[in-house]
């Protein structure tokens, strides 16, 4: 079929709107029809060109929702008409990874995917004849993708869709930081550092586990209002400074969690700074520049601390992604916040300089 999608031809372009073609889902294999569509950092992080393992031409977009228009053959999973989010993460359900609980890092496609490349090594997306690479194994900046069945979360029906999008990356991976990799208990003390999708994805985690106190610490105002709002109980702005503000806080001892949902490695270092001696947990989620390290004095670490990675919030998606939207339908999180901006395919560069703005949290393509 021919559609509308948004294509990066060449890095540090504007993306280019245009018609391409898109082939039938092969087998386990699904056509969706995209509802809603985040605009994230890492779309534009391959834009520019800064991601050393983009390529060009491919189509962006990875903060997916939408209905199942097709399926290929040997499709179980789901069927015309369910509501689905889009996995940039999947989970095969079969492999090493997915059998144990430590983890969420599916082995089963990822190799394909990190080429641009359905788990056939072939492409279903295409212009003039020639071939055209997905991007994260979703491409959602279009009116269609096709995905592997695996990649997609079966959602309630009565989710709105464009609040429904914000859990295929951000919102999810921040809520899975504090429910799933740092398993916050109930009580606890936590330091959320970045108010951004992901920091206020992480509150909000933090408010759900029942913790006690939740301190936000972010740059803009603005944001830590809406941190505010996700629950947090404290807020201040960020500096050299910070690190103290937290132990004065916590009577000289530091945080049982800490989260760093900003990017930047001091503030990695601080969040690690800034958890308690003895058990203080302290969850990065922030993607670095290109050869950049986290520096950390190891005494820090024999005193009890201890450091984890979470990559989309170690969320496993097809169970916990409809899971986490069922809670926000039963009104234990608030989205609409979280939607600053609703923009047209047409417009998906207007939600990069949004972005580079820091204009609003996330802008959603209504398609
Ligand atoms: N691990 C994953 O699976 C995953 C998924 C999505 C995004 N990410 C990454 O998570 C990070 C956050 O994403 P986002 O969409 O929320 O980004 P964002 O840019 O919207 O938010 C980052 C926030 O950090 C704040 N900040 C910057 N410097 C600070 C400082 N010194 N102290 C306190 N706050 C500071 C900014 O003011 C901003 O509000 C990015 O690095 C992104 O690439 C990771
Ligand atoms: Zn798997
Ligand atoms: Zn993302």
């Amino acid at each position: 079929m021919r559609m509308r999608a948004a294509v990066l031809e060449q890095f540090g372009q504007p993306l280019v709107v245009q018609e391409v073609e898109l082939a039938e889902p092969g087998p386990g294999e699904v056509l969706v029809r995209l509802v809603a569509c985040g605009v994230c950092h890492t779309d534009l992080y391959t834009a520019s060109g800064a991601d050393p393992s983009g390529y060009v031409p491919c189509v962006l977009g990875h903060e997916g929702a939408g209905v199942v228009e097709r399926v290929g053959e040997d499709v179980t999973l789901v069927r015309p008409g369910d509501h689905v989010v889009t996995l940039f993460s999947p989970q095969c359900g079969e492999c090493v990874h997915c059998r144990s609980p430590r983890t969420n890092l599916c082995l089963a496609i990822r190799e394909q995917q990190n080429r641009g490349y359905l788990p056939d090594g072939t492409t279903r997306l295409s212009r003039a004849g020639e071939p055209l690479r997905h991007f994260m194994g979703t491409s959602t900046f279009a009116e269609y993708t096709v995905m592997p069945q695996i990649a997609l979360a079966k959602i309630s029906p009565e989710a709105p869709l464009e609040g429904a999008a914000l859990f295929a990356c951000g919102l999810s991976t921040g809520l899975g930081a504090a429910l799933r990799t740092a398993k916050v208990e109930p009580g606890s003390t936590c330091v959320v550092f970045g108010a951004g999708m992901v920091g206020l994805g992480a509150v909000a985690g933090c408010r759900l586990a029942g913790a006690e106190r939740i301190v936000c610490v972010d740059l803009s105002q603005e944001r830590l209002r809406l941190a505010s709002g996700q629950g947090a109980t404290d807020t201040f702005v960020g500096g050299e400074d910070a690190v103290q503000r937290i132990l004065d806080m916590t009577g000289g001892f530091g945080a049982d969690y800490t989260f760093e949902a900003t990017g930047n490695v001091h503030v990695m270092r601080q969040a690690v700074e800034a958890a308690r001696m003895g058990w203080g947990l302290a969850t990065m989620c922030g993607v670095a520049g290109k050869g950049e390290t986290l520096d950390v004095i190891p005494r820090w670490l024999i005193q009890g601390r201890r450091i984890a990675g979470s990559s989309f919030g170690g969320l496993k998606g097809r169970e916990d992604v409809p899971a986490l939207i069922d809670r926000w339908i039963a009104g234990e999180l608030d989205v609409d916040p979280f939607v600053s901006h609703r923009i047209s395919l047409e417009d998906v560069n207007r939600g990069f300089e949004l972005m580079e703005a820091q204009d609003g949290i996330r802008s959603v393509i209504a398609f």
